[in-house]
C-alpha cells in the first residue's frame, strides 16, 4: 500500500490515463479520488460515472451529451459528463461493462480529445483526465472479444492494482482504528474500543468484501456492543466460524510414523507464537486466547525455550 501511495502521488502530477483494478471494496474509487485531489486539476470537477449502473442506451448521451432532437425526448441540447469534466477528471467506474459501440467512441476521445454529442455535426475538443476502474479481469474480456484490445491498452497507460485486504492483513488493525475513531466521533456519548481477541479474529478473517465489508461490519458491531468493548461475541457468526475452521488441524500419520513428543511440541510452539504475534507480545492476552493462565503460558514458553521478550513477536505474519 505504501508503494501504491507513492505511485499515486507520482502519477497524479501527470495527465496519463490510469486503469485501476482490484476486487470489489478494495478502495478503487478512493484511489481515483486521490489521483484527482493530488493533481493540478484538484480545484476543477471530478465526475464519477458508473458505467454498470446506467442503461447502455443512455450511457452514450450521459457521457458525450446530445443535441436538441437527437432522439425522441431530447427536447433540449444537453452537455455530457466529458464536457462537464472539462479541465478536471472523469472517473469511468466499471468500465468493463461498456458495450463495444461505445468502446469505439471512448477510444476516439482518448486518442484525440474530441467529443461528439449525439446528433451533433462536429466534435468539440475537451481537456479531461480519464481514470477508469474495473473489478473484472480485462485481459480475459479482451481474449473473449468482449473488450477492445486497443482500448484496453489505451486505458491502462498506467495500471494501478489495489490488493485485496487479505493480502495486506497488517492494514486490518489500522483500518479498524480509523473506522472506530470515525464512528466514535459521530457518537461521543458512548465511545467503543475493540478487544484483543476480537481484533485477532478480524485479523485472520479472509475479507471477501474487502475494506467495505470491514467498514460495514464495524458500523453494525458498534451498535450491537452494549458495553464499551467489542468482544468476539459481538462478531457475526460467519466471521468467527471462519477462524474456527481455519484453526482446525488435521494431522497425518506418515507411513514412517511420527515422533509424537516433538510433533506435540511443534504444535504447541506454533500456537503460542501465533497468539503472541496477534497480541503483539502481550502474554496476558495471549494466554487468554489459549485458554490458560498467564503463569502457565510463561512456564510453557520457558520449557520450549521461546524468547520471553514481547518484541520478539511484534512482526505481523
Ligand atoms: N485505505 C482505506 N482507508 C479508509 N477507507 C477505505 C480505504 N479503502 C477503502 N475504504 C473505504 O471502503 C469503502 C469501499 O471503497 P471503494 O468504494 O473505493 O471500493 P471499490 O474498490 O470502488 O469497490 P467496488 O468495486 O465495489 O466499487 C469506501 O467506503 C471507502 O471509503
Ligand atoms: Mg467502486
Amino acid at each position: 500500500m505504501q508503494r501504491l501511495a507513492t505511485l499515486i502521488r507520482k502519477v497524479a502530477e501527470t495527465d496519463v490515463t490510469v486503469l485501476i483494478t482490484g476486487e470489489s471494496g478494495t478502495g478503487k474509487e478512493l484511489v481515483a479520488r486521490a489521483l484527482h485531489l493530488l493533481s493540478p486539476r484538484a480545484d476543477r470537477q471530478f465526475i464519477p460515472v458508473n458505467c454498470a449502473a446506467i442503461p447502455a442506451e443512455l450511457l452514450e448521451s450521459e457521457l458525450f451529451g446530445h443535441e436538441r432532437g437527437a432522439f425522441t425526448g431530447a427536447v433540449a441540447a444537453r452537455a455530457g459528463m466529458f464536457q462537464l469534466a472539462n479541465g478536471g477528471s472523469i472517473f469511468l467506474d466499471e468500465v468493463g461493462e461498456m458495450n463495444p459501440p461505445l468502446q469505439v467512441k471512448l477510444l476516439r476521445v482518448l486518442q484525440d480529445g474530441d467529443v461528439r454529442p449525439l446528433g451533433a455535426e462536429k466534435a468539440t475538443r475537451v481537456d479531461v483526465r480519464v481514470v477508469a476502474a474495473t473489478n473484472k479481469d480485462l485481459t480475459r474480456e479482451v481474449e473473449r472479444g468482449a473488450f477492445r484490445e486497443d482500448l484496453y491498452y489505451r486505458l491502462q497507460v498506467v495500471p494501478v492494482a489495489v490488493p485485496p485486504l487479505r493480502e495486506r492483513r497488517s492494514d486490518v488493525p489500522l483500518l479498524i482504528e480509523h473506522f472506530l475513531e470515525k464512528l466514535n466521533r459521530a457518537r461521543p456519548e458512548r465511545p467503543v474500543r475493540i478487544s484483543d481477541e476480537a481484533l485477532a479474529v478480524l485479523f485472520d478473517y479472509e475479507w471477501p468484501g474487502n475494506v467495505r465489508e470491514l467498514e460495514h461490519l464495524l458500523e453494525r458491531v458498534v451498535i450491537l456492543a452494549e458495553g464499551s468493548v467489542i468482544g468476539v461475541e459481538h462478531l457475526p457468526a460467519a466471521v468467527t466460524s471462519f477462524t474456527v475452521r481455519k484453526k482446525a488441524v488435521d494431522p497425518t500419520l506418515s507411513p514412517q510414523g511420527v515422533d509424537l513428543r516433538s510433533a506435540v511440541a511443534d504444535f504447541e510452539v506454533g500456537l503460542i507464537e501465533q497468539a503472541l504475534r496477534r497480541t503483539r507480545g502481550n502474554k496476558q492476552a495471549a494466554a487468554r486466547l489459549l485458554g490458560m493462565k498467564r503463569t502457565t503460558l510463561v512456564a510453557k514458553m520457558q520449557r520450549r525455550e521461546m524468547p520471553p521478550e514481547p518484541i520478539a513477536y511484534h512482526s505481523v505474519a
